[in-house]
Order: structure tokens, then sequence, then C-alpha cells
């Protein structure tokens, strides 16, 4: 029989979403999760878990919470090296930070190194599965693929496409966009754990002919998720405008070439028409908050509250590396300030199942990933609540669990991470 391994502590409980109902996000004291191989096959108290599996393999985190991976629903790994770089609002910064160091991409050694480096810091932070942009060069995305493989990681990606706008060693062709794409999802889309998102960067970095050919590709594989951005920055939407006269807004430039579905899932998403959020909450199509990202560049301050209000689904993602971190802690803290800023404060309960079954959600991957209930994978991070001298000494002085957690997503950081379990195996550390 396989070895069952009972982790014991406080632990997160999800069974809705708590935008719709507050109570269906709940942290349960002296709780625990048997795991059995890659699979979570039971939850409950500690006591009655221990009596049940007797044999099991012990792990008790005492005060520590046990909650579920956490889930980023959009990173650039290939911009892990220019995380933080100063002084630039979004099309600039493409062009003075971004591009460059996505032109390094082509050499299949770098992208390999990049993404190993980029797996383990997301890793060292608890995060188990992401949903990232390569960049334009196939090799960037089996680089991507086969590092989250060596580490047994349910990720997405896929190759980002560019055909205009963009450096000539950054540019593919509509035909050669459509034809690497095929190959790559052919090869990677449900190999082991690997899902493909078929990747036009944004409306500006495309011609109408590139979309329409990854809109004839997305009909043809309709069961893989398309990722891209939108309504991003002011400037950037006027420029879309300007590109492409005959659309209504920016999300008709890919509604009219396929490229809006239930399995979209559109980054940024802050300054959007009425038009634009109706079309969204239709489709059932998914939005991402990007909070670090948002302020960092310059681009303004999302909606989620009202988004949620409207039934549409959104994730929370560090965006890295227009986000400033890899934490999904801070930025649970970020996307806080911003709904204190909007007059819309969210509840840890809010935080904790955006960076979770929120995420995963809008990935579609929320029956496997994202929530600790028998028959989920065992993807799971155990958080120190008293990490730092500064946090212990607020979580001394806490009335209930919520505000302990609170203060650990306000100051938390990696080391805030106990231990990662990714599809029931411990990561070393
Ligand atoms: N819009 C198009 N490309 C990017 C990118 O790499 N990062 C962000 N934040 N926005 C984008
Ligand atoms: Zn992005």
């Amino acid at each position: 029989m396989t070895q069952q391994i009972l982790l014991t502590g406080h632990v997160l409980t999800t069974t809705g979403d708590p935008f719709a109902d507050p109570d269906a996000v709940q942290i349960h004291a002296g709780h625990g999760v048997l795991i059995e191989g890659s699979r979570i096959v039971a939850t409950g108290p500690a006591d009655r878990l221990r009596a049940h599996a007797p044999q099991a393999e012990v792990h008790d985190h005492g005060s520590h919470l046990i909650l579920p991976g956490f889930v980023d629903a959009h990173v650039h790994y290939p911009q892990t090296a220019i995380i933080a770089s100063w002084g630039k609002r979004l099309i600039d910064w493409l062009n003075t930070y971004t591009f460059p160091e996505e032109s390094r991409f082509g050499d299949a050694e770098y992208a390999a190194q990049v993404s190993e480096s980029y797996l383990d810091l997301a890793l060292a932070h608890g995060t188990t599965t992401m949903c990232s942009f390569a960049t334009i060069h196939p090799a960037s995305v089996d680089a991507f693929f086969e590092a989250a493989a060596t580490r047994d990681m349910r990720v997405v990606a896929g190759k980002t496409c560019m055909d205009r706008n963009a450096p000539d060693s950054l540019r593919d062709t509509a035909q050669s966009a459509y034809d690497d794409s095929k190959a790559l999802l052919t090869r990677w889309h449900g190999k082991g754990r690997a899902h493909y998102a078929i990747t036009p960067r944004f409306s500006p970095t495309s011609t109408p002919e590139q979309l329409a050919a990854l809109g004839a590709l997305w009909a043809e594989h309709p069961d893989c998720l398309m990722q891209t951005h939108l309504s991003e920055q002011v400037d950037e939407i006027a420029w879309v405008r300007d590109l492409y006269p005959q659309a209504r807004d920016y999300l008709d430039t890919y509604e009219a070439h396929g490229l809006l579905g239930a399995r979209g899932v559109y980054g940024h998403a802050i300054h959007m028409e009425p038009r634009e959020v109706d079309r969204l909450a239709e489709v059932g199509a998914a939005v991402v908050h990007c909070p670090t990202s948002n302020t960092f560049i310059g681009s303004g301050l999302m909606d989620l509250a009202g988004l949620a209000a409207r039934g549409i689904a959104v994730g929370l993602a560090t965006d890295t590396g227009g986000g400033s971190s890899f934490s999904m802690l801070r930025t649970m803290a970020a996307a806080y300030e911003i709904g204190q800023l909007r007059g819309t404060p969210l509840h840890a309960r809010h935080l904790l199942w955006l960076a979770t079954a929120g995420s995963a959600r809008s990935l579609h991957l929320q029956d496997r990933i994202g929530t600790l209930a028998p028959g989920y994978e065992a993807d799971i991070c155990v958080l120190d609540l008293a990490s730092t001298p500064a946090i212990a000494q607020r979580a001394a002085n806490v009335s209930d669990i919520w505000e302990a957690v609170f203060a650990t997503i306000m100051m938390g950081d990696d080391r805030a991470v106990a231990q990662v379990w990714v599809n029931g195996r411990a990561v070393a550390r």
C-alpha cells in the first residue's frame, strides 16, 4: 500500500466562491490533510484522520496554516531577470527592458537556465502552478515545460506571438505563429501536468492576420486556454484604437478574430468600457488582477470587486516581471491596498481564495488544484504565521486566526513558507 502522509495544523477549506458566499472559505484549527500518492484522500479533524489512518506518516505543523499551493494566473517567466526595472510605463518598459531580455531566449540553454531559476523561486514562495507567457521562441516553451515536468508541476504556458511593433529578433509571422503554436500544443498539451495556452501577446504586437490565425487555431483546439493582455494602460488603449480603427473597443480586436471565449484569460483588464465588461460576463471569460504590476508600471486600479460582482471569474497574479514580486503573499497585500484605494477592502478569505481556488478557476483547473479536498491533487503550501519578529509580535496580539493570517498576507514573504508539496511530494528546501 502507498505510504499515506498526514499533515496537521490549521487547514483552509473552500466550498465555493467567497464573493458569493463569505462562509465558503474557512480555517479549521486542529484539522488535517491526508495524502496518498499524488492525491488528497481525506480532510477533517486531525484526531479522526489519525484514527482513520494509523499508519500514516504524520507531519504536525502545529499552528501553521495548511492551504493549497498558490496559483499565479499570469506571469512572464522570461522576465525573471529584469524584474524591478526602474522608471518606465508599459510601452517604454517593454521596449527598454523586456524586449532586449526576451531576445535572449532564442538560446535554448539560457531559456532552460531561467526556467529553472524562475520555477525554483516560485516554489520557494509557495506557488505550485502558474500560467506563463514564454517568448516567441519555441525553445523557450520547451524549456519551461521541461523544467516544470522535472518538478512535477501543473503549469500552463504558451509561445508568445508577435508579428509587428517588436524588434526583428522578436517577430514571427501569422503563419509561423500558427504553425509553431500548433506544434507546441500538440507536443505539450495534456502531457503529464502541462497545459498549453494559445498566446498572442496583445493586439498592438499582432497584425489582424496573426490574430485571425490564432483564432483559427483556438477553434481547432477549443480545450486549450487562450491568454493575452487587455486594457492595461490608457496609452496602450489609444494605440489599439489607432491600429484597429474598425474595432468597437480593445476587446473587440480579439472578439473579431475568434479570440474571445470562455477559456480566454485576459490579463489586467483595468480601463474597460461597459461593453467589454458585458461581453466578458456573457461569454464566461476570465480576467486576471495583477496588482503589483498595475502600480509598479503605473497602469491603474482594477475594479476587482465590481468585476467579481458581475460574476466574472477573476484570477490573481504576480505578472512577473512587470509585477515587482514573485510572492503571492505580496500580491494579495497589493490587491488589498488597491481595494482600499477603491473603497472595497478585501477580507483575508477573499485574498486567499483569489490566490488559490479563484486563480485555479480562471485557468479552468478548479477541479484538480486550488482546494484541499478529497480527490484534489496534493499541491500544498504550509505557512508559518509568525515567520519574522515583526509578524510574530502582531500574531501574538490577535483575537482570531483571520487576524493572524492577514498579518502574514500583509507582511510576509518567502520566509513564511514552511513547506511545499507538489503532487504529493515534499519540495526539498
Ligand atoms: N502587455 C504586453 N506585453 C506585456 C508584458 O510583458 N507585461 C505587461 N505587464 N503588459 C504587457
Ligand atoms: Zn503580462
